[in-house]
């Protein structure tokens, strides 16, 4: 048994940079025609030039079949020249992180809804941007995601020409406010689809599936799976692989990310599969994200097969979702 996928996107997906790029650029780009390139590399990336770069980078590795989708990291540094100059460019995303929510994001905004940033989501509103929002504030962690909604409902209000994606959705509660304006939309990853708190920390720890927005309850993974499984055209998947090496994982400050690249599609397969849910796969996976983000990309039929995948322990230091243990789809070359 095969199943076919065209052109499958990743809306959310951490390549690194350097050898850490060389090591997992290829693992996505044999899977996916498309990713959002999230801009949190040391330093961020804050405007076009520094993207078309990075952009060049990573095509050198992955070659042209594969289009990144390049995103800028939002800062005051966003000015309106700037905006234009990265429309000119091809770029019409940027991530907006608040400060030290997650990996990376030490440079990230302090007060969202401060008079500047207000007059630069004006700018991106009328350049026809999108802005991505790491959507978490710096309280108790259960409640970060929830405590930062009324901040996005305030964005999207003001806002109603602005498309606003709301990252990695992890809390039941953010997928009624997401589906409560027009301009709203979500990704969802695959970890938050396989995963609660009890996998995290409910027996040994595990850090392999630490991440920002923490895993949460089962009725959050529930109604993830509910919209996911029904193909709501509001949702895509953005997998949030993040690599981070062994030894930052496997230790005490263990860093935030799940790196899932090596098994999104055969896992995603095998949850959709095992929830009869396998006819809103294409939805989920390719079909939503081009309406969603109004870009077309490039054809690649992806096949994957119905035969045992053990992944492996490790790639180049990495311990990926799965490591060392089989899925029920594989692949095809
Ligand atoms: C990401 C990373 O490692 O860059 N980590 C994570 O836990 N998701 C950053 C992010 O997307 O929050
Ligand atoms: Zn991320």
């Amino acid at each position: 048994m095969t199943l076919t996928l065209n052109s499958p996107c990743d809306m959310h997906l951490h390549v690194r940079d350097g050898a850490m790029l060389a090591n997992v650029a290829p693992i996505s780009s044999a899977q996916f025609a498309a990713a959002v390139i999230m801009p949190n590399l040391l330093p961020p990336i804050l405007n076009a030039d520094d993207a078309l770069a990075y952009k060049d980078r990573i095509l050198a590795i992955t070659g042209e079949s594969f289009l990144p989708l390049m995103s800028l990291f939002f800062s005051p540094k966003l000015t309106l020249q700037e905006i234009r100059h990265a429309k000119n460019a091809g770029i019409r995303l940027t991530k907006l992180y608040p400060q030290g929510v997650t990996t990376n994001s030490a440079k990230g905004i302090r007060e969202i809804l401060c008079e500047e940033n207000l007059q630069i989501f004006e700018n991106l509103q009328n350049e026809g941007f999108i802005l991505c929002i790491h959507s978490e504030t710096n309280g108790f962690v259960l409640e970060r995601e929830h405590d930062f909604l009324p901040i996005l409902a305030e964005i999207a209000r003001s806002f109603p020409r602005l498309t606003l994606v709301m990252e990695h959705i992890s809390d039941a509660r953010s997928l009624e406010v997401v589906q409560s304006f027009p301009n709203t939309f979500g990704t969802i990853t695959l970890h938050h689809l396989l995963f609660t708190l009890d996998d995290l920390l409910g027996g040994a720890l595990n850090p392999h599936v630490f991440c920002k927005p923490c895993v949460k309850l089962p009725r959050d993974m529930q109604a993830l799976r509910d919209v996911a499984f029904s193909g709501n055209p509001k949702f895509c998947f953005g997998s949030d692989s993040a690599p981070h090496l062994r030894t930052h994982k496997e230790c005490s400050q263990c860093g935030a990310g799940v790196f899932s690249a090596p098994v999104a599609l055969s896992a995603l397969a095998e949850l959709f599969e095992n929830h009869g849910a396998l006819q809103s796969l294409s939805a989920f996976v390719c079909e939503n994200a081009p309406k969603i983000y109004h870009f077309t990309p490039p054809q690649k039929a992806v096949q994957l097969r119905k035969a045992r995948f053990d992944v492996a322990e490790e790639y180049g230091g990495v311990v990926s979702l799965f490591a060392g243990k089989s899925l029920s789809w594989i692949l095809c070359d």
